[in-house]
């Protein structure tokens, strides 16, 4: 029998990722070598403390995009589990030991009406074994000596003793481990074994067999490691979610971005299928099946088996606030453009409102009944929700102001996170907020942004002079796309934490952000760059990833006045293809001017002593700096820490071999006087954590 990888073999994009070279932001990089060795003058003032930094300034977004949930954080290791795939065998082969039988799909009678189809296997002669293996996300991956939960939902034929047996073997064949299961009835009945692996293997697969002859139907085929994230049953990768935890994200953003909208109304994310048990939430295909202009993955698909429950728990775990997205009755607007007409919204406002109570209800309310039947009776807390993913125009605002109406009336307490469209500067974002400085309420509006390194250097400042009456701001995706091939190199993340200078500094207007995409799986990978990337046995960061880790590890409580005096730089202007929105009206671009000889934001941390500088050398030689703390913070000499992010070049990345080419490098020091004299590297991005003496 053939021992195939059944996974999507969406394979080669990964490493042309890691190899490419963004011509246009390499050019940034060469052209900003004037005024090397002029040293720059950085003041901070330290006795006019600023607004507060707000505390929800850096979090976290996932979407099921690159095989982030399902193969991915989602910890099941069996692939189309319930049959449910377009292909109904897909990730499945026959296993025939020298007997005779069938396997059929079938769908009359099945376990859960919502997942209709299941295997039929009809055995005539077992032989040694007649059944099928499952080979994973591209193969099973098991270490020695762990458990494996194996569960099964089986049904028998009258007058037959089935027996069944699941066996995990390496992809030699080998046995890893067995679990045996008798008493099949004419029944759908769970059964559940452990499974001990005895060595292990990166391509393992899950065999089920019929020991017996006869006749006996399967479903939700399931393995889960004993070892996911708090051992949780029906749990999560615990090295993927401690990738998140070491984050220490504020919110977590979720489910998406475009899944949300879905590519049809149809296919929109839609909550209440994804809570209660598993076997009942139905499966629904993946909007990133066809990728935006990178490999397709027509087999992808979301169990929801990480649904709205663990998502919620999930925040609960890592002290992120959650900020469910839901969809406000239109699907894609770059895809089939479907809108649920104004009047039919009803149904989808009460998902709105039981998804409220769902999370902060009492147990003695409908929705909060089914948390609590869940296993959590106290509620998750919720403060906020988010009506639409990037969606724009008028068929967006009337009916948000329907969500927005209910919600407000029934939850006041509860902020809204609106749409501005998919871009900054366009048309629609333009016309987003017209509305919002017009009449149209708003707590939160979210924007988007990935754009070239340039474009995020040349915008760290968009803030600065943004009227603080209205809504708060939240740059809700952004990422810096350098090159036709986006690959996640330190001058991209250099890029990114310039521009997070501006939301540091103008985080009374800006009050959260996060990166996205947040995961992306080797080799089944529909978008890049993304924040972090695994396999089935390993993970790394990108440069990216360790500028969010610095900003969001190192908040201070309040901004500090900072004065940067050192050789300005000026940039060529970006081609205007570089910035244009899909179908979006175009309109001049915001763009700073010269930019600063250093990017610097910072403050206090009160509760450590500190202040805090944000340092970024986005160019292609060292700047030589002297930092000053005025206003009396500092009497002698200064004890501090400097932690960097940089790299031999602007073009490294991490990889599975070399994940730690671009991670933060910590030094301590003590200043000889009252100033820190420090050269910053060329493309660095570098925290500096002052000891003040008061
Ligand atoms: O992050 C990837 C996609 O980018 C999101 O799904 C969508 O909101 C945006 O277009």
């Amino acid at each position: 029998m053939k021992y195939a990888d059944s996974f999507n073999p969406a394979l080669g994009m990964h490493h042309s990722i890691l190899n490419g070279l963004a011509g246009m932001a390499a050019l940034i990089f060469a052209l900003a070598t004037g005024a090397a060795e002029t040293s720059v003058g950085i003041t901070v003032d330290t006795g006019h403390p600023g607004h507060a930094v707000s505390p929800l300034l850096h979090g976290v977004f996932f979407e099921d995009i690159n095989y982030g949930a399902d193969g991915g954080l989602y910890a099941e290791l069996v692939q189309n589990r319930s049959f449910e795939h377009q292909e109904h065998l897909y990730a499945w082969g026959t296993v025939n030991r020298g007997g005779q039988g069938t396997v059929t799909v079938e769908s009359a009678d099945p376990l859960n009406p919502r997942n209709p189809h299941y295997v039929r296997l009809n055995v005539a002669d077992v032989g040694s074994g007649f059944g099928i293996a499952n080979y994973g996300f591209g193969g099973i991956a098991v270490k020695t000596g762990e458990n494996y939960f194996f569960s099964v939902w089986a049904r028998g034929e009258a007058g037959n003793s089935m027996k069944l047996r699941a066996d995990l073997e390496d992809d030699t064949g080998r046995l890893l481990g067995e679990c045996a299961t008798t008493g099949l009835s004419t029944q759908w009945q769970q059964f559940e074994g452990v499974i001990k692996s005895s060595g292990p293997a990166t391509h393992a697969r899950l065999v089920v067999l019929a020991t017996a002859p006869g006749r006996i139907d399967l479903d939700m085929v399931s393995l889960f490691p004993e070892n996911t994230w708090k051992h949780r049953r029906n749990g999560m990768r615990a090295d993927l979610v401690k990738m998140l935890a070491d984050l220490h994200p504020a919110f977590m953003r979720f489910p998406g971005g475009c899944i949300v909208e879905g590519k049809d109304l149809p296919n929109r994310y839609q909550w209440k299928d994804t809570i209660g048990d598993v076997a009942g939430r139905p499966e629904n295909w993946n909007r990133w099946q066809d990728a935006m202009g990178d490999a397709t993955a027509p087999q992808y698909y979301q169990t929801c088996g990480l649904g709205f429950f663990e998502f919620f728990q999930l925040c609960e775990d890592i002290g992120a606030e959650p900020v469910p997205v839901l969809n406000c009755g239109m699907a894609c607007q770059y895809e089939s453009k479907q809108l649920v007409p104004l009047d039919r919204l009803g149904p989808l406002v009460q998902d709105a409102l039981d998804l409220i109570e769902f999370a902060n209800g009492p147990v003695t309310s409908p929705w909060g009944a089914r948390r609590a039947a869940m296993g959590h009776p106290e509620p998750f807390k919720l403060k906020m929700v988010g009506v639409g993913n990037e969606q724009w125009g008028e068929q967006y605002f009337e009916r948000y102001m329907v969500f927005q109406a209910a919600l407000k009336a029934k939850h006041p307490e509860i902020r809204i996170v609106t749409g501005a469209g998919p871009g900054v500067d366009d048309g629609f974002w333009k016309l987003a907020w017209e509305k919002f400085r017009s009449g149209t309420p708003a707590d939160i509006v979210d924007e988007h942004y990935y754009r070239p390194p340039q474009w995020f250097l040349e915008n760290a400042t968009r803030y600065d002079s943004q009227v603080r009456s209205g809504p708060k701001v939240f740059a809700g995706e952004f990422a810096a796309h350098d090159g036709p091939k986006r690959p996640s190199t330190l001058r991209a993340a250099v890029a990114e934490a310039a521009f997070l200078t501006g939301l540091v500094r103008n985080s009374d207007l800006v009050v959260m952000s996060s990166y996205a995409p947040l995961f992306a799986k080797a080799g089944a990978s529909q978008w890049a760059p993304d924040l972090i990337w695994f396999d089935n046995t390993r993970v790394f960061g990108t440069p990216s990833y360790y500028v969010q880790a610095l900003y969001s590890c190192n908040r201070p409580d309040v901004i500090l006045p900072i004065s940067v005096n050192g050789p300005q730089v000026i940039l060529p202007p970006l081609p205007a293809a570089s910035v244009a929105t899909y179908g979006a009206p175009p309109q001049p671009q915001f763009c700073s001017g010269p930019l600063p000889a250093l990017f610097v934001a910072g403050g206090l941390d009160r509760r450590a002593g500190e202040v805090v500088l944000f340092v970024v050398n986005p160019y292609a030689v060292p700047r030589d700096a002297t930092v000053t703390l005025s206003g009396g913070a500092t009497q002698g000499a200064i004890p501090g820490r400097a932690i960097v992010l940089t790299s031999a070049t602007p073009d490294d990345v991490n990889s599975f071999e070399a994940p730690a080419t671009v991670i933060p490098r910590e030094e301590t020091f003590t200043t000889a006087g009252t100033e820190v004299v420090r050269s910053f590297p060329a493309c660095s991005f570098t925290v500096l954590r002052l000891r003040t003496s008061q």
